[in-house]
């Protein structure tokens, strides 16, 4: 028998786009509804075809993607990264009568374009950094020299979470400005937003958004460096808690009615209602929460803690977001801490080796309140293959945020993987905080 054929007739077909940590979480919060009939996933990977039957599909193949929906009867699709929302596959299968969880492509822009972020922001007096555009170097080093160090130079569009450098002197910011102006993050740095360096504690809020409705998640903490005390270079993240210790219940409700709430309506009024996941990245200062950045999808690492914590119906809540009922929707999550630590390929975020063995995860799966979502992963028939950077994802809850680092600890002790590297201090920010 196969595990993603729960065989509901009354059921709804589901597509997730997407092979990372994060679409493996969504799966399995999926499959757990009464209400998911089959579950596919383009194109997947080796922990979610456990869950979901893998379709060999390019999501950057919007046709493609069509064909199969129309093919398997989907009645949702939901899209996990952001390159696809940002190429506009939720108007295309909007336009092909497929119902799609995510933000059309000109909402996208809020994860496109860091210039009409800041310009929306700005126009709409949602807090923010300090900020000027610029799309040629010799303006953009001028006002370098007018400012204040350090300050944070930004390439304009997607550039894989490294178009983001804090320069503490004018040579650091022009070596910078000469990079992106260079070409080196492609069209993405063609143009560049210079901000104000903002001081404080960094915490991600989300929240579900059917164009109108706002309805709040749990918040999280991404830990986005490679090594531990946040050393080393800029990742995808490599781990991540929930709740973020930073968030108080004040500083989040500051952030969903100062921050979140009037982006949803200028976005609804300028024509481009949101619909989807919006993720904000803030920074908690002495004034209070403000935007560093809008993400249109959910985080990898944080969706993973989110989910583990999630007790209610995923798909309906996507059903609800979909279409326009998320008034109706009532969210309950688990008291508990949720700590999601990353192992990854050594070498990673540079040049990694694929192919290498693992081993353990099975044992480690089977640990109490622990779970396992993979990334870069294969079965080689019952052999666990690297394939990836970011590789697995492993998962614990605990009543307090000491107890979820230890099963989470323990749980990547079992696994036998000597190519992977992992830092070992996820969560602590938040023991430091005394919250454990
Ligand atoms: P982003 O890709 O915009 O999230 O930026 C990546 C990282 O750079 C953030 O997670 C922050 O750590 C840092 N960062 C970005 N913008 C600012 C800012 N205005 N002030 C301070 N740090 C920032
Ligand atoms: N973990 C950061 C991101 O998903 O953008």
């Amino acid at each position: 028998m196969r595990h993603y054929d729960r065989g509901s007739a009354s059921g709804i077909n589901v597509l997730v786009i997407g092979s990372g940590g994060r679409e493996h979480a969504l799966c399995r919060s999926l499959a757990k509804s009464s209400r998911c009939a089959r579950l596919y996933c383009a194109p997947g990977n080796g922990g979610i075809g456990r869950v979901a039957e893998c379709i060999a599909l390019n999501p950057a193949d919007h046709g493609d993607i069509v064909r199969f929906c129309h093919e398997n009867r989907i009645g949702l699709v939901v899209i996990g990264p952001e390159a696809p929302l940002v190429a506009g596959i939720v108007d295309t299968l909007g336009e092909a009568g497929i119902r799609a969880f995510g933000p059309s492509r000109a909402a996208s822009r809020l994860e496109a374009s860091k210039g009409f972020t800041r310009d929306l922001c700005a126009r709409f007096h949602i807090p923010g950094a300090a900020y000027a555009r610029f799309t040629a170097a010799d303006s953009a080093k001028a006002y370098i020299r007018q400012h204040e160090k350090p300050l944070v130079i930004k390439a304009d569009g997607l550039a894989a979470g490294k178009g983001v450098i804090v320069a503490h002197s004018d040579e650091e910011a022009e070596a910078a400005l000469n990079d992106m102006f260079s070409g080196v993050f492609g069209t993405a740095g063609m143009e560049v937003v210079i901000e104000e360096y903002l001081e404080g504690e960094e915490a991600s809020v989300f929240a579900l958004v059917d164009g109108e409705t706002v309805l709040p998640l749990a918040t999280a903490q991404d830990y986005k460096r490679e090594g531990e005390g946040d050393s080393g270079r800029n990742t995808g993240g490599m781990g991540a808690c929930s709740p973020a210790p930073a968030m108080t219940p004040e500083i989040r409700e500051r952030a969903m009615s100062e921050i979140i709430a009037p982006t949803i309506r200028a976005m609804a009024q300028t024509g481009a209602p949101y619909r989807g996941v919006l993720y904000a990245g803030l920074m908690v200062t002495a004034e209070g929460p403000k935007l560093i950045e809008y993400n249109v999808r959910f985080g990898d690492p944080e969706c993973q803690a989110l989910m583990m914590r999630l007790q209610s119906d995923l798909l309906e809540a996507l059903l609800a977001t979909c279409d326009g009922r998320l008034g109706e929707i009532a969210l309950k999550w688990s008291d508990d801490v949720a700590v999601s630590v990353v192992m990854a390929a050594q070498g990673y975020p540079g040049v990694y080796e694929r192919g290498s063995r693992i081993r353990g995860v099975e044992k480690a799966a089977a640990m109490k309140t622990v779970e396992i979502f993979h990334a870069g992963t294969r079965y080689d028939g019952n052999e666990l293959i690297a394939t990836g950077g970011r590789v697995l994802n492993i998962c614990a809850l605990g009543a307090t945020i000491g107890e979820a680092r230890k099963r989470a600890y323990d749980a990547v002790n079992l696994i036998d993987w000597p190519q992977g590297i992992f830092r070992r201090d996820i969560g602590r920010r938040g023991v430091n905080r005394g919250i454990e």
